[in-house]
C-alpha cells in the first residue's frame, strides 16, 4: 500500500511516521509512506499554497492549482486503480475501526492535510473522493489528523504488526471493548491479578475474558452493544450486569 500526505509540512509527519509500528514497516518495505511538500507543487515565485477568500473575511484558503498539481502528479503514478484521494477536515464522516478497515484495502491513498481557514470548495467538488473527521473538535490543521488515519490504517495492512499482534481480538473489531489484560507480577503491592487467568484453563480464561469485555463495554460505551454480535448467553450475561447495576 502506498500513502502519500500533502502538506505544508512534512516534518510533522517525517517526526512521527518515520517512528515505531510505521518505521518498521516502512523500512520493511510493507507500506509505502511519502510526506509531500505542497510548496513543490505552486506555481508562482513565492511559492504560495492560500490566498485571501473571495468576500472578504478573516483567515487564508488554501489554493486550487497546488492542490491539483500535486495530487494529479502522484495519482499518475497510481497505475490502473484510481487513488482515494482524502481531505482531512472536522466537516467529514468520522473516523472509525470500520472505515479504518475499508481503507487498509486499498492499494493507493492520497491524504490532504487541510491548513488554514479553510480549502477552496473545488478541491472538495472535483478532486477529493473522501473527506474524513477524526473528532467533533478542530485542530489548527490536518497534520495530526492526518497521522491518525495513516496509524489507524496502516497497522490493519496485512504485515505491518508483528505476527504476535492481532488487530482481530482488540477494541472495536469484534464490536466490543477489549477485556482487561495482566502481565507478571502476579501480586504487585497486594494488587493481585485474577485467579483465573492463572488457572491454565482455557474454556474458563475464555470465558472470563468474553465477560469482562462485555462489562466494560456495559459501563464504558453501552451504545456499541447495539452493534456487537452477541450470542445467547451474552445476551445472558448482560441482562445479569443489568440487573445487578439496578440495585
Ligand atoms: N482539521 C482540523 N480539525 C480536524 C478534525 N477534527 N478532523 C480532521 N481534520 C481536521
Amino acid at each position: 500500500m502506498r500513502i502519500e500526505i500533502l502538506t505544508t509540512f512534512p516534518e510533522i509527519i517525517e517526526s512521527v511516521a518515520g517512528q515505531s509500528i510505521l518505521g518498521k514497516a516502512r523500512r520493511r518495505g510493507v507500506i509505502e509512506v511519502a510526506a509531500v511538500n505542497l510548496r513543490d507543487y505552486a506555481e508562482d515565485k513565492h511559492r504560495s499554497t492560500d490566498d485571501e477568500p473571495y468576500g472578504g473575511g478573516p483567515g487564508m484558503v488554501m489554493k486550487c492549482e497546488p492542490v491539483f498539481r500535486a495530487v494529479e502528479a502522484l495519482a499518475s503514478r497510481s497505475g490502473p486503480g484510481k487513488p482515494r484521494v482524502i481531505l482531512m477536515t472536522p466537516q467529514g464522516r468520522k473516523l472509525d475501526q470500520n472505515l479504518a478497515k475499508e481503507l487498509s484495502a486499498e492499494s493507493h491513498l492520497i491524504i490532504i492535510c487541510g491548513r488554514y481557514e479553510g480549502v477552496d470548495e473545488r478541491i472538495r467538488e472535483h478532486l477529493v473522493t473522501d473527506e474524513i473527521s477524526i473528532g467533533d473538535y478542530v485542530l489548527a490543521g490536518g497534520e495530526l489528523p492526518a497521522l491518525v488515519l495513516l496509524e489507524t490504517v496502516a497497522r490493519l495492512v496485512p504485515g505491518v504488526l508483528g505476527d504476535e499482534s492481532s488487530p482481530e481480538t482488540e477494541s472495536f473489531s469484534s464490536g466490543l471493548l477489549e477485556y482487561a489484560q495482566y502481565t507478571r507480577p502476579a501480586n504487585f503491592r497486594g494488587y493481585k491479578v485474577p485467579e483465573v487467568l492463572l488457572s491454565g484453563d482455557h474454556a474458563r480464561i475464555e470465558k472470563w475474558r468474553r465477560a469482562n469485555a462485555l462489562e466494560r463495554t456495559l459501563t464504558r460505551r453501552p451504545d456499541l452493544l447495539e452493534k456487537a454480535l452477541l450470542t445467547d448467553e451474552d445476551r445472558a450475561i448482560i441482562a445479569g450486569l443489568r440487573s445487578k447495576q439496578s440495585q
